[in-house]
């Protein structure tokens, strides 16, 4: 039920499993897809589900072209509806979507990151495994690319970036050697010369390890380029903004910064709100063989929160018995 040649969906029967655990047989329901990518987890939902519908956003165009043309050979276009939008303000988008009904049980997803089309693209500039432009943008419409970073930015901003969002250790040194690079030899257009001035930027006996001294930096460019963090806050204020009677809330997460981020705003949310209930006390993580058929997979981690006034309403009144 998915293009493996676009993304191969991660933890999809965990997501399933859990996300929809509270979706009765034949309810009604609506998942709102907040990166659709390939629409892996929409389409496996849409043929287990059949009275599921699903909005689902993406701020990279090639996805939602991809998914329109994907829903309609499948003939469940009528069943989509798909949005090219940031998901950092999806709570107002979604409030006047003609599909909005907040007393239906909603199911929201965020699989974070990038798919392995964008990944797998040259041209797109996100991997050192394919040469193409320093470019990192999932949406085209935004103005600054990688390549502005590492060409413009100063040596102790480019080392604030790899420090914060790639956390590698030798980030002034890495920063320190990029900006002799643009003064002796010109600006860094292609992924494989920033792959090249990093790796013989690092330590020679950290060169060969098991993950390329470049992954860390290219995170780093991703997250910056893309604003990554800034939109993770967003939706999860947005979240906190939904009027819904029920709903519950799944995050996968690849990287330890965005993790801590989800993993803090549950626990506060829970702590100050009788109507959030976190589900995972903790991540759900890929099984080996997941990790084995699909490596992408292996620092997933899936957490999920649930929003029910009714569950509140029940809590507050047994506590005021109690006293
Ligand atoms: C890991 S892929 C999702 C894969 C999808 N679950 C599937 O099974 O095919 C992440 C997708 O989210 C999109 N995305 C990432 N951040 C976004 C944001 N802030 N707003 C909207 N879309 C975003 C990316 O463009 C990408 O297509």
């Amino acid at each position: 039920m998915f293009d493996p040649g676009y993304h191969v969906p991660v933890l999809l029967n965990e997501v399933i499993l859990n996300l929809f655990e509270l979706v009765a047989d034949h309810e009604e329901c609506l998942l709102v897809d907040l990166t659709f990518g390939g629409g892996g987890h929409s389409f496996a939902a849409l043929d287990k589900f059949k009275n599921l519908r699903v909005i689902g956003f993406d701020q990279d165009k090639d996805a939602i072209e991809h998914g329109k043309k994907f829903s309609e050979s499948l003939d469940l276009h009528t069943r989509i509806s798909l949005v090219h939008q940031n998901f950092n303000q999806f709570a107002h988008t979604l409030s006047v979507h003609p599909w909005w009904n907040p007393s239906k049980t909603i199911l929201i997803l965020a699989d974070l990151g990038v798919s392995s089309h964008q990944f797998d693209t040259a041209e797109r500039g996100f991997s050192f495994r394919h040469d193409g432009p320093l470019d990192m943008r999932m949406d085209a419409s935004l103005e600054l690319t990688a390549a502005d970073i590492v060409n413009q930015f100063s040596e102790e901003k480019l080392a604030e970036i790899l420090f914060k969002y790639g956390e590698d250790p030798f980030a002034r040194r890495l920063s320190k050697r990029i900006v002799e690079h643009r003064k002796d030899v010109g600006a860094i257009q292609k992924t494989s010369e920033l792959e090249a001035v990093i790796f013989h930027a690092y330590p020679k006996k950290l060169r060969h390890g098991r993950t390329h001294p470049a992954t860390k930096t290219f995170q780093a460019l991703r997250i910056a380029v893309n604003a990554e963090l800034d939109a993770l806050m967003s939706l999860l204020e947005n979240f906190k903004q939904l009027q819904a009677d029920k709903c519950r809330l799944g995050i996968i997460t690849f990287h330890s910064l965005e993790d801590r981020i989800v993993k803090h705003f549950f626990r506060d949310l829970n702590k100050h709100d009788k109507k959030y209930r976190i589900i995972t006390k903790s991540p759900i993580i890929p099984t080996e063989t997941e990790i084995k058929s699909n490596s992408r997979s292996r620092s997933a981690k899936l957490r999920l929160l649930e929003l029910s006034k009714l569950e509140a309403y029940v809590q507050k009144h047994k506590e005021k018995e109690t006293f």
